[in-house]
C-alpha cells in the first residue's frame, strides 16, 4: 500500500487514527479480494443453475439476479460487511476531521485571500443543489457532498479525500488521481492536434481527477466546476498546496454561466452516474453549447451493462440499493452515444471506449476491455 500524497488540507493522523484507518482499507481489500468474489461462485456453480432448473432460462435483468442473490447467506452476510464497513470508515476519518476541523477551514480561507494564488476560487450560494444530490446522502455519507455545520465548512471535502484513498485501497494512486490521469493522457495522445486552450472539468469534487489536466496540458487555463461549496473550499487549498493552477466555480453543470464555444476540452470523470437521467441529458447539450468547433467532450465512467457479466451488473445495482447511489445502475443502461447526438454531436464523431487505466496497468499485467475492476475506464465523448 502506498501513502497518500501529503498537501496542506490533508487530514492528519494520531497513531491511533492512522492504525483504525490502516484497518479500515486492509478490511476493505480483503472484502473485495476474498469475501466478494465468492458471490461469482456462488452465482455459477448454484443461484444461475437453479434458476434455469425454474424457469427453462437465465436470469434476465438486474432486478432477477438481485431477487435470487440477496437471498443467499453467503450474500447476505458480504452485503452486511460492506455496509458495516463503509460505515466504519465514515466514523474513523470523520472523529478525525471533526477534531482538527476549524484548523482545516483556517487554513482554506488562508488560501483563498492570499495573494500568490496561481487559480482561484469563486462561490455562488445562490446556486441550487440539484434534488438528485441532496435528497440522498451519497455512498451513505452523513451529509453527502452538499451539507455545511459550520461557517466555511471543508468536511465534505476532508472526508471525500481520506475516504477515496481508504476505499480504493490506493489503487487509483498517491492523489487518487488514476481516472483524470489516465483520461488526459488518451486525449492528448489521441487528439494530437487538439492543443486546448480552455480546459473545463464538471463535477470536479476535489479536483482528483482535475489537477492531471494541469500537468498534461500546461498551456491551458483549466477550469473546474461543481455544485458543492464545502468540496470546492477543499478543493481551491488542494490544488495550491499541491502547486496546480486551477480556476474552480460553483455552477450546476446543467446550465454553466460560460459562454458558448467557451472551451477546447469538456470532461467529467464518474459524474454521470451520480445525475438523475434529465441532468445527465442536460449536462451533455451543455458541454456542446460550451465547446468551440472541433473541441471535443470526454466522459468517464464504469462500463455499461452491455459490457459486463452478470455478477458485476449485481455488483453496480447493490450499489444502487445500498450505498446511496441511486442513479447508478439506471445510468449503466442508457443508451450514451445516442444522448450525444441528440444533443447535437454529429453521429460518426460519437465515441466509446475502454482506455487502460494507467495506475492498473503498473499493478496488473494488462487491462481487460469491459470488464469491471479489469483496469480499465470506460469513455464516451464526441468532437464538435
Ligand atoms: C463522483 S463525484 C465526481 C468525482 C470527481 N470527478 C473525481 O474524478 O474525483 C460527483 C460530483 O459531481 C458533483 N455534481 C453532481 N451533479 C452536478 C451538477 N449538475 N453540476 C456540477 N457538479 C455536480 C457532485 O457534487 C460531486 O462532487
Amino acid at each position: 500500500m502506498i501513502r497518500q500524497a501529503q498537501h496542506d488540507v490533508l487530514v492528519q493522523r494520531t497513531h491511533d487514527e492512522e492504525a483504525r484507518q490502516g484497518f479500515s482499507q486492509a478490511m476493505n481489500l480483503m472484502i473485495y479480494s476474498t469475501i466478494q468474489p465468492g458471490n461469482r461462485d456462488m452465482y455459477s456453480e448454484k443461484v444461475e443453475p437453479a434458476f434455469r432448473r425454474k424457469h427453462g432460462r437465465t436470469p434476465a435483468n438486474r432486478a432477477e439476479i438481485r431477487d435470487v442473490m440477496l437471498r443467499e447467506p453467503y450474500t447476505q452476510m458480504w452485503s452486511a460487511i460492506k455496509v458495516a464497513s463503509r460505515e466504519y470508515r465514515q466514523d474513523v476519518v470523520g472523529e478525525c476531521i471533526e477534531r482538527q476541523l476549524l484548523g482545516l477551514v483556517d487554513k482554506a480561507k488562508a488560501t483563498s485571500k492570499s495573494n500568490h494564488k496561481l487559480g482561484s476560487l469563486m462561490l455562488d450560494p445562490s446556486v441550487k443543489t440539484p434534488r438528485y444530490v441532496d435528497a440522498v446522502d451519497i455512498h451513505n455519507t452523513p451529509g453527502g457532498y452538499h451539507r455545511e455545520i459550520i461557517e466555511d465548512d471543508v468536511f465534505a471535502g476532508a472526508m471525500y479525500d481520506r475516504g477515496v484513498f481508504i476505499h480504493m485501497m490506493s489503487l487509483m494512486g498517491d492523489k487518487c488521481d488514476d481516472i483524470g490521469l489516465s483520461q488526459a493522457t488518451w486525449l492528448k495522445e489521441t487528439y494530437p492536434d487538439l492543443k486546448p486552450k480552455r480546459i473545463l472539468d464538471i463535477g470536479c469534487t476535489i479536483g482528483h481527477s482535475t489537477l492531471p489536466y494541469a500537468d498534461i496540458y500546461p498551456d491551458a487555463e483549466v477550469y473546474a466546476i461543481d455544485i458543492s461549496a464545502p468540496l470546492l473550499r477543499y478543493a481551491h487549498a488542494r490544488a495550491e498546496s499541491l502547486g496546480a493552477s486551477v480556476q474552480f466555480s460553483q455552477q450546476n453543470g446543467e446550465d454553466t454561466k460560460f459562454a458558448p464555444g467557451s472551451f477546447d476540452l469538456v470532461v467529467s470523470h464518474i459524474l454521470f452516474h451520480e445525475t438523475s437521467n434529465k441532468a445527465l441529458r442536460r449536462i451533455v447539450e451543455e458541454c456542446f453549447r460550451l465547446l468551440k468547433p472541433g473541441g471535443v467532450m470526454a466522459h468517464s465512467e464504469g462500463p455499461q451493462f452491455k459490457d459486463l457479466q452478470p455478477m458485476d451488473i449485481f455488483f453496480v445495482d447493490w450499489d444502487t440499493h445500498f450505498q446511496g447511489e441511486p442513479f447508478s445502475a439506471a445510468m449503466h443502461e442508457l443508451d450514451l452515444p445516442q444522448i450525444a447526438v441528440d444533443a447535437g454531436f454529429k453521429p460518426e464523431k460519437v465515441f466509446e471506449k475502454f482506455i487502460p487505466s494507467l495506475m492498473m496497468s503498473k499493478i496488473t499485467s494488462g487491462y481487460k476491455p469491459g470488464v469491471r475492476g479489469g483496469g480499465n475506464w470506460f469513455l464516451m465523448g464526441a468532437q464538435k
